[in-house]
Order: structure tokens, then sequence, then C-alpha cells
């Protein structure tokens, strides 16, 4: 418990100093918004009370405070207090830590990735965090010991956050299927890629599991796109800042369908740090250019970005069994395939990102 040292006042503006040294400045419109007396915030639904067109335009009348606590009464007689734990949370440095992602960057075979058992995963709190601080770490997870049917893996889904509809249904499987001309549906190679790359909310987690393969190949690979845009960053600092501003336009056509959208092959946050990757070679829409340099730009940038996740150094490759989900992080790793023989069955689904991210901010992994 930290305690309030002195409280300063300048015009409509207080100084709050606390016992480590650290000193906040608030301002009377956010003291006076973000009270939390039962008639400007409801305990129970953690929500405001009031629209912001109802905040009054008041000021100080009076400031009293003591160690653990501060003070206010307005000019229009309402009093508000604040605790300091409360107020310290939004000492600016504190407060953007704490919605900072930490991912860890890695290339090639990552050993410490989770692998948690189906039941512990689903119904304990330990194993459930295991799982989702892989994914926010990694961006990759193994939940082991599924039945190989669909029904099983659905429950495994429903616990990473449940379903997001697609075009493709809900939970799907994916197979050879002769005369489809999407190249998911074939046995050939698929390059590194992050799916639905032309939709306004891509995929969050994606999910496979191999239900059955009786075939040789067809292993899947992996790869870290988060350390490819460093890379990039480092080695090709005006390819790394292009892909950052310029929207690259993807289409998904097939079958009577026209999903579009364009947004930067590498997204980063309001704090500049990573955010999503997006990209996928097969679905890039032609695009018109402003500028001959635009142009030189966007394919001089794409292969160096894309150099990196088809250097087989950062990629990670292995078989998956029937009886193990392969949990990933769609906004951050991008996936494959090596060419197979047979029939090769994947079930799966996707899983939207706030879904997830629910599910990890509840378990307090994350802010
Ligand atoms: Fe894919
Ligand atoms: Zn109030």
């Amino acid at each position: 418990m930290r305690e309030i040292e002195s409280v300063q006042r300048k015009g409509t503006t207080l100084n709050v100093k606390f016992d480590d040294g650290e000193t906040i400045t608030f301002e009377d419109c956010w003291l006076r918004d973000n009270c939390r007396c039962s008639k400007c915030f409801n305990a129970a639904t953690k929500q405001r009370a009031f629209h912001i067109l109802d905040l009054p335009d008041v000021s100080f009348q009076e400031i009293e405070f003591n160690k653990s606590g501060l003070t206010v009464i307005w000019n229009d007689d309402h009093v508000s207090t604040y605790t300091p734990d409360f107020l310290l949370q939004f000492h600016n440095k504190i407060w953007s830590n704490s919605r900072r992602m930490a991912p860890k960057l890695w290339r090639g075979k990552v050993p410490e990735v989770a692998r948690i058992p189906a039941h512990t995963f689903i119904n304990s709190t330990d194993g459930a965090k295991l799982i989702f601080q892989s994914l926010l770490d990694y961006g990759l997870a193994f939940v082991e010991q599924v039945e190989p049917t669909l029904e099983a893996t659905e429950v495994v889904c429903k616990a990473l956050g449940g379903i997001q509809n697609t075009l493709f249904g809900g939970m799907w499987t994916i197979s050879p299927e002769p005369g489809v001309n999407d190249t998911a549906y074939m046995n050939i190679a698929l390059q590194q890629h992050t799916d639905l790359s032309s939709f306004t909310e891509p995929a969050g987690l994606q999910v496979f599991h191999c239900l059955r393969h009786d075939g040789i190949g067809g292993e899947s690979v992996v790869s870290d796109g988060f350390y490819a845009a460093n890379r990039l960053k480092e080695e090709h600092p005006e390819d790394f800042a292009f892909l950052t501003q310029y929207n690259v336009e993807a289409e998904y056509m097939f079958d009577g369908h026209s999903y579009r959208y364009a947004a930067p092959a590498i997204e980063l946050d309001r704090f500049g740090d990573l955010k999503a990757i997006r990209f996928n070679s097969f679905d890039r829409a032609p695009i018109a250019f402003d500028k001959p340099e635009e142009c030189r730009a966007y394919y001089r940038s794409m292969k160096n970005f894309a150099k990196y996740i088809e250097d087989p150094a950062c990629q990670w490759q292995f078989k998956l069994k029937p009886g193990t989900i392969l949990a990933f992080d769609n906004f951050r790793v991008l996936h494959g395939r090596t060419g197979f023989t047979g029939m090769r069955v994947i079930g799966g689904t996707y899983v939207a990102r706030t879904d997830w991210l629910d599910k990890a901010r509840s378990l307090e992994l994350i802010k």
C-alpha cells in the first residue's frame, strides 16, 4: 500500500507526490470524471454512471489529504475520495508498462512452448495459465491428449476463447479435394502466410488438429513474424518503415466471395511495439501506385521481409499427429506446410483475438 506524501494545488491541477518519490499531475476534469462514489461509478458493473456530456464543469473548493487518501470537495458540494493505489495506476510509465506486450522472439525450434494435456488445460487455472502465457510469449501452444475428432477439438477451441465464424464455418476440416482450386485444399507445399489478410478482423488464433494422415510429408512449418520484423528493422530500416505505413491490399475472391482489405504488413501499436503481421503473398491484390518509387519500395520491402520468414533457419518444422492440437497467434506467427501424399485431414477453427485476450486478461496474465 503506497502513501500520499504531499498534494499541491496549482489552479486547475493537483500535483500528488507519493512516498516512493513519484509525482503525478491530475487535472480537475480527470479527477471528477474518475470519482468512484456510487453516484459516479457503478461498482457492480464497473461502468461509469454518467455520460461525458453530464460531466460538470466544476472546480476545487477544498482539498484534504492524509497518507491513505485524497479528498476533493468540489464547488458543487460533491465529494470525491481517491486511494493512493488507485491514483498510482495512472502514472504514465506504470500505466503504459502494464499494457505493453512482452513477446519473446524466436527462430527455429522453441522447446519452451507449452505442451499441456487437454484435461489440465480445460479443468485447471494453472493449466490454462501455461497455455495462454505460451501464446503471449511465443505465439504458440500445444494441447495434448485430445481424441482425434472434430467434437473433442471443439471443446479445446471453446476453452481457447470460442469459435470465430467465417465463410469456412465455425469448426472446419481441410483435406485434399480434387477440383477445388484453393491452395489449402490441395496437397502442395504452402509457404509462410497469415490467414484472412483480406478480412477487416483476421483470425486471432488458428487451431489445427491433424485428425488423420495416411501418407508421407505434410509437416507443419511456422515462423515468428515479430522476429522477422525485428530483423527487417535492424537490417533494412527503410523497408521496415515502409511496411509499417503502406496499406497492402489483399483480396479473396474464391467461390463467389469478395473480401478485400488494405492494411500494413507490419502494424505497430500505440506504444510503437509490434502489433500484427498480415502477410499472404498469394492474396495480394494488384495495386495502383501513386509514384514509381512507391512501387519499387513495395517490391523491395515485401521481398526483404519474406526472405526472413522463408529462411529455413527461422522456421520450425514438425509433424502434427492425431491427439495433439497446435494453437497459434495469427497476428504474429506465420504458417505453412510441406507437400504430402495420401489423405490428410486437419480439423480446427479460428478464435477471435478479442476472445483469447479476454481469457488471458481474466487469468491476470495481461492488463
Ligand atoms: Fe493458412
Ligand atoms: Zn462522485
